[in-house]
């Protein structure tokens, strides 16, 4: 299919357990708007996940679940590029030539290492430490140009920036890399905790209270949002006053990230009430739109045959598409390659 620019688009999510509206607005729902207009590589990064342990089993299956999730929210295998990761092996090759350019300091930089290492940071695999690396394979071994990202993802996307340019630099190869630029939509792509506005919505959070998952059904929603923390207040006037109370704040992230309502729109509907229509109508709005999307992923993942086919399709489009910039590389660098 022709797109209206030549412009490439590379992201990628972790087969690491339930998917959350964090996940779904901060990423995978940017993605179905950006098909039309780019060539679209859309990743499972099984070999990301693995950085932290996993159980073999569930991630498979997560692997075909993140697949079904983004086939219901709209993305179209006929028209994006839907894969995993380690089923196009460049992107490891690439990595381990980006290991060789990336420099120490660079990655001592790296925040999320920092948070996702915690206190026992002499105990955390290697591999995570080299995380951004392999991430950059993913993004240039496609030689995209935009990667939509959620902001925590921001300081990896500059470390790529950084391996693209003195791979260039280094090798004397101008231009032979794109300098990806990141498109991150600061309010939707950071969705918080429904229990706590100061950390974010994540699946490793102990309470299931604090996050809506993709599969949660319609009373679940329900049950969740009216459990969610407010303030002691009315809704204020203004969105300068609505950004100072956290939860308050995500919670209209969240309903204008699902009903394109605009913001502000919002907080001059709801000023000066107490925040329980603004729940139930918020409830509404996420039932509406996500109970089409749990439905059909718990259908497709009835049917791991067709899951299949189309990430075997999309391993041979990535392929074709990869395997050409890796061989390249391993020239540009002067690795010798044993002709037939
Ligand atoms: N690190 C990203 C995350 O946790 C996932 C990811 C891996 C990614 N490779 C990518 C995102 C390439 C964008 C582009 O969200």
């Amino acid at each position: 299919m022709s797109k209206i620019n030549n412009n490439t688009v590379l992201s990628g999510v972790q087969p690491s357990g339930d998917l959350h509206i964090g996940n779904y607005l901060g990423a995978i729902k940017n993605f179905v708007n950006m098909q039309n207009n780019y060539n679209c590589f859309f990743c499972i990064v099984d070999l990301h996940a693995i950085t932290v342990k996993q159980d073999p089993k569930i991630l498979k299956r997560n692997t075909l679940e993140v697949a079904a999730t983004y086939i219901a929210s709209g993305i179209d295998p006929k028209n994006s590029v839907i894969f995993n990761q380690s089923s196009v092996s460049a992107h490891s090759e690439l990595a381990w030539v980006f290991n060789c350019v990336t420099r120490m300091g660079w990655l001592n930089r790296m925040t999320q290492f920092k948070d996702k290492a915690g206190k026992d940071k002499e105990n955390a695999s290697s591999g995570l430490f080299i995380y951004p690396n392999l991430m950059a394979a993913d993004i240039l071994v496609y030689k995209a140009t935009h990667v939509p990202v959620g902001d925590d993802q921001k300081q990896h996307l500059e470390l790529t920036r950084d391996i693209a340019q003195k791979f260039n630099r280094d090798f004397n190869c101008e231009d032979f890399f794109p300098i990806p630029e990141p498109i991150i939509d600061k309010n939707i792509s950071r969705i918080m905790s429904l229990k706590d506005g100061s950390q974010k919505m994540s699946k490793s959070d102990l309470s299931e209270y604090s996050r809506i998952s993709l599969l949660d059904e319609s009373d679940e929603i329900i049950k969740k949002i009216k459990k969610a923390k407010t303030a002691d207040s009315v809704m204020p006037g203004k969105i300068e006053e609505v950004q100072k109370l956290a939860e308050v704040n995500n919670l209209l992230n969240i309903y204008s990230g699902f009903s394109e309502i605009e913001k502000y729109k919002l907080v001059e509907q709801y000023e000066g009430q107490n925040f329980s229509k603004l729940k139930s109508d918020l409830s509404d709005v996420l039932v509406e739109r996500l109970n089409p999307i749990t439905t059909e992923v718990k259908k497709l993942m009835q049917d791991i045959g067709y899951l299949s086919e189309i990430l075997l399709d999309g391993q041979n489009k990535a392929n074709q598409v990869a395997q050409k910039t890796i061989n390249d590389v391993y020239d540009i660098v002067g690795l010798h390659r044993n002709e037939a």
